[in-house]
C-alpha cells in the first residue's frame, strides 16, 4: 500500500474529481491534507486536518504524523496553481520525488518563466518587473500601449489589467500599486486568439497534448461581467494551423523542466499563424477543461493525471473521437441569481448533444470568477456542429441577478 497525500486547502467540486481519480488508483492510501471537512471527500480517501495548508511546515508535520504510521509515502501531489511551490517545498522536505521547489518557481512566477521561454527561442511577451509608477513609464516609453499589468505569479486574472493609454494606466498604478516591496510585471500586450496548451508529460517526453480555443480570452471575459464565454476543443488538431503550436508547445514544457505531470500552456496564435505562450502551469486546466477533454477522447482526464502523477505512466491511445466545448453562464448585475431564461429554447435546439450541465442556482450569490454561475458542455463528432451549439447556448441561456 503505498500512501499518496493529495494537498488540497478547500474541497470544491472541481478539486474532488481529481481527488476521486487519485483515490481510485490501484494500491493507494490517499491522504487528503485539507483545511476543509472530511464530509466533503469521496470512498477511498482518508482526511487529515491541517491548519494552513499552504504551509510547507504545516504539511510536512502533518505527513510525518501519518508516515509514522505508513513507515514512509510515495508520492504529495495537488492541483491548485497557489498550491504548487508549497508542495513542491513539503516534497523537498520529506524527500519524495516530483516537482521540486526551483521548477515550480519557474513554473509559477511569470518573469523567470518567460526568460526560461526566451532562453529556449519559445516567443513570448517582451516584460519588465515594476517597482514603481516611473519603471511602467519606462516600459512603456520602449514597448508603446497597450500593455498589460499583472501580479507575477497571478492566478483567475486577478489584478490583471490591460492598459492602453496614459488615463488607464494610472488606473492600473493606483489599483496595483508598485512599490520595491510590491512588484508588478508589465508585459506587452500580444494580439492573437487565444488557446491552450494541455499536456502529459512523462520522464521528460510529452505523451499527451491537446488543444482548446477560448471564445473571447480570459481578460475580455474578466473584464466583462456580462460576457457568456465559450472554450471549444476542435475533433481534428492535426492540422498544419497548430504546427508551429506543437512545436514551440514541447519545447516550452522541456524549457522548464517539468519531469513527470500534466501542464496547461495558454498561448496565443498571432496573424501571421504563430504562436506566443502567454504562461504555463506544472498542473492540469481549471474551468471543466479536463471534462471537456475526457468527452473528446470518450475516457477520463482526470484518471489519466491521477496515473501520471502516481504512477508516472499514461495509458493510450488517445483517439479524438468527438468535437467538445463548454459554454459559461453568467450576465449582467450584481448579487443573487433571480433566475435563468431560455433554458427550455436551448434545450430544444442543442439538448440532443449536451452531454453535461450544471445549472446557475436561483438565490446563490454570483461567482466572482470568469467561471461563471454554471455551464453546459456539448460534444459531437463535427466541430461545426459543436461551435454551433455553443453559440445557440450562450444566445439563449440568460441569466439574471437581483
Ligand atoms: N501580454 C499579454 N497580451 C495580451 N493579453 C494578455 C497578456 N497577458 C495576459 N493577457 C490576458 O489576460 C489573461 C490573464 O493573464 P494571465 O494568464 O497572465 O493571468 P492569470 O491570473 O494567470 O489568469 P488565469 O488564471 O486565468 O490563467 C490572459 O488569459 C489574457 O487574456
Ligand atoms: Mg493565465
Amino acid at each position: 500500500m503505498r500512501t499518496v497525500f493529495f494537498v488540497a486547502p478547500y474541497l470544491m467540486d472541481a478539486t474532488l474529481k481529481y481527488v476521486s481519480a487519485a483515490a481510485s488508483i490501484p494500491g493507494i492510501r490517499l491522504v487528503v491534507l485539507t483545511q476543509d471537512s472530511a464530509s466533503k471527500l469521496p470512498a477511498g480517501a482518508r482526511h487529515y486536518s491541517v491548519a494552513n495548508a499552504l504551509d510547507p511546515e504545516c504539511l510536512a508535520a502533518a505527513c510525518r504524523d501519518v508516515m509514522r504510521t505508513t513507515g514512509g509515502a510515495h508520492r504529495i501531489i495537488g492541483i491548485l496553481e497557489n498550491a504548487q511551490e508549497a508542495i513542491a517545498r513539503t516534497r523537498e522536505l520529506l524527500g519524495l520525488p516530483g516537482i521540486d521547489l526551483a521548477t515550480a518557481e519557474r513554473f509559477r512566477d511569470k518573469g523567470v518563466m518567460k526568460n526560461t521561454l526566451r532562453d529556449a527561442g519559445v516567443a513570448c511577451a517582451r516584460f519588465a518587473r515594476l517597482h514603481s509608477a516611473a519603471d511602467a513609464r519606462k516600459f512603456i516609453a520602449e514597448v508603446g500601449f497597450p500593455v498589460v499589468l499583472k501580479p507575477p505569479a497571478g492566478a483567475g486574472c486577478r489584478g490583471t489589467y490591460r492598459v492602453n493609454n496614459t488615463a488607464e494606466l494610472d488606473v492600473a498604478l493606483s489599483e496595483s500599486q508598485p512599490s520595491a516591496t510590491r512588484e508588478v510585471l508589465a508585459e506587452e500586450f500580444i494580439t492573437g486568439e487565444e488557446h491552450s496548451f494541455d499536456t502529459i508529460v512523462i520522464d521528460g517526453e510529452v505523451k499527451f497534448q491537446n488543444i482548446l480555443r477560448y471564445l473571447p480570452g480570459p481578460l475580455d471575459v474578466t473584464r466583462n461581467e456580462w460576457i457568456q464565454w465559450c472554450v471549444l476543443a476542435p475533433r481534428d488538431i492535426s492540422g498544419p494551423e497548430y504546427d508551429p503550436i506543437r512545436k514551440v508547445g514541447v519545447a516550452a514544457v522541456k524549457a522548464l523542466g517539468l519531469r513527470t505531470g500534466m501542464t496547461h500552456m495558454e498561448w496565443f496564435r498571432r496573424k501571421d499563424g504563430s504562436a506566443v505562450v502567454n504562461e504555463v502551469g506544472a498542473r492540469p486546466p481549471g474551468a471543466q477543461f479536463t471534462t471537456v477533454m475526457g468527452y473528446v477522447y470518450d475516457r477520463s482526464l482526470y484518471h489519466a493525471w491521477a496515473q501520471a502523477v502516481i504512477d508516472e505512466r499514461v495509458d493510450g491511445p488517445f483517439e479524438r473521437k468527438y468535437a467538445a466545448g463548454c459554454a459559461y453562464f453568467r450576465g449582467p448585475g450584481m448579487g443573487r441569481v433571480a433566475g435563468i431564461d431560455g433554458l427550455d429554447e436551448a434545450q430544444r435546439k442543442v439538448g440532443k448533444i449536451v452531454v453535461e450541465t450544471q445549472l446557475p442556482v436561483v438565490g446563490a450569490g454570483k461567482a466572482s470568477g470568469y467561471e461563471g454561475d454554471g455551464f453546459a458542455i456539448v460534444r459531437h463528432p463535427d466541430t461545426e456542429v459543436v461551435q454551433a451549439a455553443l453559440r445557440t447556448l450562450i444566445e439563449t441561456v440568460k441569466v439574471r441577478y437581483v
